[in-house]
């Protein structure tokens, strides 16, 4: 009983995760978007599942497939679709993990119509989307929150202010020093920061691997605090 215990460590656990990019819409047919691929997130979910977590994946458009009765996959469009989604759900788990490349601002008016060219230039005004793990921060009461951060220039201080500011347990800053890192590649070099600062910097590695990484401090979390 001791060893399937050891086997399922995260069972009883109920964890959102969001992957993914999000599309802000111009008009009909256009949006604005980037280059995730949602791999880093639905890794997680694939990872907290055979750990024996019941997971909630909120996931905006990629080409990732799982299927996986541990896995309620809900699929969303934009930022306002995924911050809803996570808003309906965060209540019920005990973690939650920010892995969706979510857009910082979207068109503030969206046309009806397909916008037709002209001789002219053509300027989109923008808004700011909602941050949606501020916003789960704020209201955060058991929850172990976890957080990425993608960052260029000093990567270590930034991160740590986005700890303090989303009111995040802990962080995963990515590096795009290396050249095998981050979007669109199948491997990750990551650095863990907790909400004491404690700075634990990991090799460069698949991203299953990055994902098992961040359910054992998870997993640890909830052995210390029993
Ligand atoms: N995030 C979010 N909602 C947003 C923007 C970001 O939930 N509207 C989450 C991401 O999923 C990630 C974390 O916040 O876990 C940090 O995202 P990042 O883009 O690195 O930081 P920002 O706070 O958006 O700041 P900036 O892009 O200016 O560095
Ligand atoms: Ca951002």
């Amino acid at each position: 009983e001791a060893d399937l215990e050891s086997k399922l460590p995260l069972k009883g656990k109920k964890i959102l995760i969001t992957a993914g990019p999000t599309y802000e819409a111009i008009d009909p047919v256009r949006f604005i978007g980037n280059h995730s691929s949602g791999k880093m997130g639905f890794d997680i979910a694939k990872s907290a599942s055979s750990l024996g977590a019941e997971v909630i994946l909120v996931t905006g458009p990629t080409h990732q497939i799982l299927d996986d009765a541990n896995v309620k996959l809900i699929s969303v469009i934009s930022a306002q679709q995924m911050y809803d989604a996570c808003h309906l759900y965060f209540s019920e788990v005990d973690v939650a993990i920010a892995a969706a490349a979510v857009a910082d601002y979207r068109p503030k008016n969206v046309a009806n119509q397909k916008i037709k060219k002209s001789d002219a230039s053509f300027t989109i005004e923008l808004e700011k989307t909602k941050d949606i793990l501020e916003s789960l921060g704020k209201i955060k009461d058991k929850q172990f929150l976890i957080g990425f951060a993608l960052e260029t220039e000093n990567e270590i201080e930034n991160a740590k202010l986005k700890i303090q500011k989303k009111n995040l347990d802990l962080i995963v800053l990515n590096s795009l020093q290396d050249e095998g890192a981050g979007f669109g590649k199948s491997t990750n070099k990551v650095t863990f920061i907790d909400s004491f600062f404690n700075v634990e910097s990991m090799q460069l590695k698949s991203k299953e691997a990055v994902a098992n990484d961040i359910l054992n401090k998870i997993i640890a979390h909830y052995e210390i605090r029993h």
